[in-house]
């Protein structure tokens, strides 16, 4: 008995003194560029509430014009009234952008295009994780409708500008979970077999895809793109998965915050030096590896074009 809680208090003791260590392990690279921003503007999808919030109030604090562009503007301004005070910069702006409606991306790039005549970093940010079956307005299946197919239209239809204002550089949230991801061609919006977490994976796995792809057509003209896996982050994504949701309390000591979860966008929003890297894979602030179904160039092309044939545009 004695022995037993001697055992025990060893491995309690143990976990206590370790638990800061691990937790830092967990906790990952940090941003350490120093790059201001004063003049840049900038737009971050989905910035109302956690990494997207992180990193548009570091963004806002290093002096950008920063454009949240979420689907709930009431709950955006509350965000940019915090980001406005805490980075002390009034060029915190919202607009409404449903990534599920193309009508809505269209409206958003009008509106931005007319009134901002420069773009220097747009961070594809806003994602559903783990949704219940649903098509989007257009008919897409949400995964693939809001995290790949609704970025990709409003990047081709934000490009022009970007162009125009290298060096520029475009942010992409993916996950790791790219590595269990697979494009079935045959049932892209998934009307045969649907599994919520598959749903997600595939779409992150387009996201890489297309950042190469991307990455390749864009080579020479100044703007470059990063695909980013933030870490495993407490967020309200999980809040579609009730197991989900547990086993984030259970380990949520190993688990990163948004402000730490915001460190590998921000790395690739501005560290000097990494458009050599462009259309590559970070996590931690680090290249990192990826799958190799995510390095098929052949599967990168066709996406791209299915993806264009999906959304009625000519993208050369
Ligand atoms: C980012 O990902 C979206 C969705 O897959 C894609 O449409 C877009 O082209 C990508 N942009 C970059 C810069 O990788
Ligand atoms: C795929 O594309 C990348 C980048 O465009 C290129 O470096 C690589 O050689 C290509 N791989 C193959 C097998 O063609
Ligand atoms: C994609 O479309 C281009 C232009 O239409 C075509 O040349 C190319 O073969 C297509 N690639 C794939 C993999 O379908």
């Amino acid at each position: 008995m004695l022995a037993m809680l001697g055992v025990l208090t060893t491995f309690l003791s143990f976990l206590y003194f370790t638990a800061p260590s691990i937790r830092k392990f967990f906790a990952g690279g940090v941003c350490r560029s120093n790059v201001q921003l004063p003049g840049k503007v900038v737009v971050i999808t989905g910035a109302n509430t956690g990494i997207g919030k992180e990193t548009a109030k570091e963004l806002a604090r290093r002096g950008a014009r920063v454009y949240i562009a979420c689907r709930d503007v009431l709950k955006g301004e509350s965000a940019a009234s915090e980001i406005r005070a805490d980075a002390k910069n009034s060029q915190v702006l919202v607009r409404k952008l449903d990534l599920s409606d193309t009508k809505s991306i269209r409206a958003f790039a009008e509106g931005f295009l007319a009134e901002e005549k420069q773009l220097h970093i747009l961070i594809n940010n806003a994602g559903v994780m783990m949704c219940p079956y649903s098509k989007t307005a257009d008919g897409f299946e949400t995964h693939l409708g809001v995290n790949h197919l609704g970025h990709f239209l409003l990047t081709h239809l934000l490009l022009e500008r970007l162009k125009e204002s290298t060096p520029a550089r475009v942010v992409n949230l993916s996950s790791v979970v790219h590595h269990a991801g697979k494009i079935h061609f045959h049932d892209l919006q998934s009307e045969k077999y649907y599994s919520r977490g598959l749903a997600y994976c595939h779409s992150k796995l387009a996201n890489v895809l297309f950042t190469r792809e991307l990455a390749r057509r864009l080579k020479g003209s100044g703007v470059t793109t990063y695909a980013v896996h933030p870490g495993v982050v407490s967020s309200e994504l999980v809040r579609h998965s009730f197991l989900l949701c547990l086993l984030w309390r259970l380990f949520s000591p190993f688990i990163k915050s948004p402000w730490e979860g915001a460190q590998t966008s921000l790395h690739c929003a501005l560290a000097e030096g990494l458009e050599p890297l462009s259309g590559k894979y970070f996590s931690d602030c680090k290249k990192a590896w990826v799958s190799p179904k995510s390095r098929d160039n052949k599967t990168a092309e066709r996406l791209w074009n299915v993806s264009c044939e999906l959304l009625g545009i000519q993208w050369e």
